[in-house]
């Protein structure tokens, strides 16, 4: 898909010079959140709506998230940009649904997940406040929530091909497979597993 916008910082879930976000249906709306690419397995995100900094633009237009960045000089070597980029672009649909704007603190909050070694945090929290000056953007969801509909599977999701993957939906099926699968690796969020793969080149094994 030539999509290679998001980057590669650390490849242990520091940085967040790799965050996208995920979504999930809720009704007839989406969840989203922001995750670290680089420590999820792909079975994670089965049946899941991804959004990468190629995404977010408005028709030709940047995302005020974007246009900020840019106006307030927000990156230098722009190594962690596209990150940064995608948690200001949460940020930004999370207080527009709420018809509100965010303190500098809770900014910096929501910023805690990701770093830049030159350019300094100071312009990108004045991105992050000048992006709702900015002409509105809205991400029509409708599509999204159609193509998680159609996408959603009516049982768990189980995986075979290689050392198998099993996502239960129930904590009665969970116990079922820990049951019958003792030695299998519990994976939740992956901040600790996603890292034995990572930086250790470990076979989990199912
Ligand atoms: Fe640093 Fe993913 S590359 S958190
Ligand atoms: Fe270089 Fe942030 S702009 S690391």
């Amino acid at each position: 898909a030539r999509c290679s916008g998001t980057k590669e910082g650390c490849a242990e879930g520091d940085c967040g010079a790799c965050t996208v976000m995920v979504g999930e249906r809720d009704g007839t709306s989406v969840a989203w959140k922001t995750v670290n690419a680089c420590i999820q397995f792909l079975p994670m995100l089965d049946g899941k709506a991804i959004r990468t900094v190629e995404d977010v633009k408005q028709g030709d237009a940047l995302h005020p998230a974007q246009q900020a960045m840019v106006e307030c000089h927000g990156s230098q070597c722009g190594f962690c940009t596209p990150g940064f980029v995608m948690s200001l672009v949460h940020v930004y649909e999370r207080e527009r649904a709420c018809g509100s704007t965010p303190s500098r603190q809770q900014l910096a909050d929501d910023l805690s997940g990701n770093l830049c070694r030159c350019t300094g945090y100071r312009p990108i929290l004045d991105a992050g406040q000048r992006m709702f000056e900015l002409p509105a953007a809205t991400l029509d969801t409708a599509p999204v929530v159609q193509a998680l509909r159609d996408m959603a599977r009516p049982d768990s999701f189980h995986y075979a091909p290689g050392a198998g993957f099993n996502a239960p939906k129930t904590l009665d099926e969970l116990a079922c497979l820990r049951e019958a699968k003792p030695d299998a690796r519990l994976l939740a969020g992956s901040t600790d597993v996603g890292l034995w793969v990572n930086k250790q080149f470990r076979e989990l094994g199912e």
